[in-house]
């Protein structure tokens, strides 16, 4: 069992100021976005970073999103470009993450990039992100807040129960809206838009925006996200995706009108599903049995509860 060290906060302005206070002391301090949970630690300190990658056991080879609190700032440590200019002004503050060119001048820990030239950058639309990054100055990488290859924490008690004992704080603002992580957008060499991880926007709303299509691909592994390792947000019990009925002693987590244990939406809305995917899995978890999984449509919002289920379900190491 983890013991529970991590001091408690609230989204008030003291609160907050103590936030901010603990990660320019360099600790690592959990904090509620629109996606998920995040653990933050200030992007510029590389001890500070080191204590994200040792909180949640996470292989240094993979980078971290950075969090701005608004576009001015962000524009500090990227080279900008039209595009990154199209989609910030349509979807930020908000749950899409962009990959561009670390700027030469960027203060950042090589840690946060984990030795690549790109850097992840995203500001949050949850109004206490944004205090906080506005309270505290400056950029902070941040991780969901879970130890590594587990489900994400959509609640304050998720950080807890994964966190609790090897974190400073905890920024207790209630459940996250979205439940998905960020959409990651990257370029190709021509500049042409690619989606590095479907996340909380969907890939249809950037094709929209930007007037033509997204690669779903990567066509070098270095423009992979390297975070997207096969095994990851695993419940500690098997999974079983596309099950239309439970089977002898499984826990079945439902989408639509079934009979089922847990259902992600019973109206069968994506977007009540995507909020509710990881509690449910984090439910699930704690009953023990198998978990199986119904069906879930692959489109919009779909098609990132359905790679975070593939993933959740992958052979572990
Ligand atoms: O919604 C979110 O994005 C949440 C909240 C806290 O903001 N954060 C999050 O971070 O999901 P994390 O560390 O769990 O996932 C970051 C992903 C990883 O797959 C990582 O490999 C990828 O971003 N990534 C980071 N920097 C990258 C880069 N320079 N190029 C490509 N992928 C990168
Ligand atoms: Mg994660």
């Amino acid at each position: 069992m983890n013991s529970s060290s991590a001091l408690m906060l609230g989204p008030s302005a003291p609160d907050l100021a103590r936030a901010a206070d603990l990660l320019r002391q360099g600790a690592c301090v959990a904090f509620p976005t629109e996606t998920v949970y995040g653990l933050g630690a200030d992007a510029t300190n590389g001890r500070a970073v080191a204590g994200i990658y040792e909180a949640k056991g996470r292989p240094s080879f993979n980078p971290l999103i950075v969090h701005a609190a608004d576009v001015a700032t962000a524009q500090r440590y990227v080279d900008w470009s039209d595009e990154a200019e199209t989609l910030a002004r349509a979807f930020w503050p908000g749950p899409l993450t962009l990959v561009l060119p670390l700027r030469a001048d960027a203060d950042v820990s090589p840690l946060v990039t984990a030795g690549l030239d790109t850097l992840a950058i995203r500001v949050p639309a949850h109004p206490t992100a944004r205090a906080l990054l506005k309270e505290f100055g400056g950029v902070v990488a941040a991780p969901s807040a879970n130890p590594s290859g587990r489900i994400s924490a959509t609640t304050a008690d998720h950080v807890r129960d994964g966190l609790g004992g090897r974190i400073a704080a905890i920024v207790d603002d209630g459940p996250c809206e979205v439940g998905l992580e960020s959409t990651i957008l990257g370029f190709g060499e021509d500049r042409k838009p690619v989606l590095l991880r479907p996340g909380g926007l969907g890939v249809e709303e950037i094709e929209g925006v930007l007037g033509g299509p997204v690669q779903r691909r990567a066509p070098s592994a270095t423009l992979n996200a390297p975070g997207q390792m096969l095994s990851h947000y695993a419940p500690k019990a098997a999974i079983r995706l596309d099950a239309p009925s439970a089977e002898r002693g499984e826990i079945l987590i439902g989408f639509g009108e079934m009979p089922c244990d847990l259902n992600l939406s019973p109206e069968g809305d994506l977007a009540e599903a995507a909020a509710n995917l990881f509690g449910h899995l984090h439910l699930a978890d704690r009953d023990g049995r198998p978990i199986a999984l119904a069906p879930i449509p692959k489109t919009g919002l779909g098609l990132a509860i359905n790679d975070r289920l593939a993933r959740a379900a992958a052979p572990r190491d």
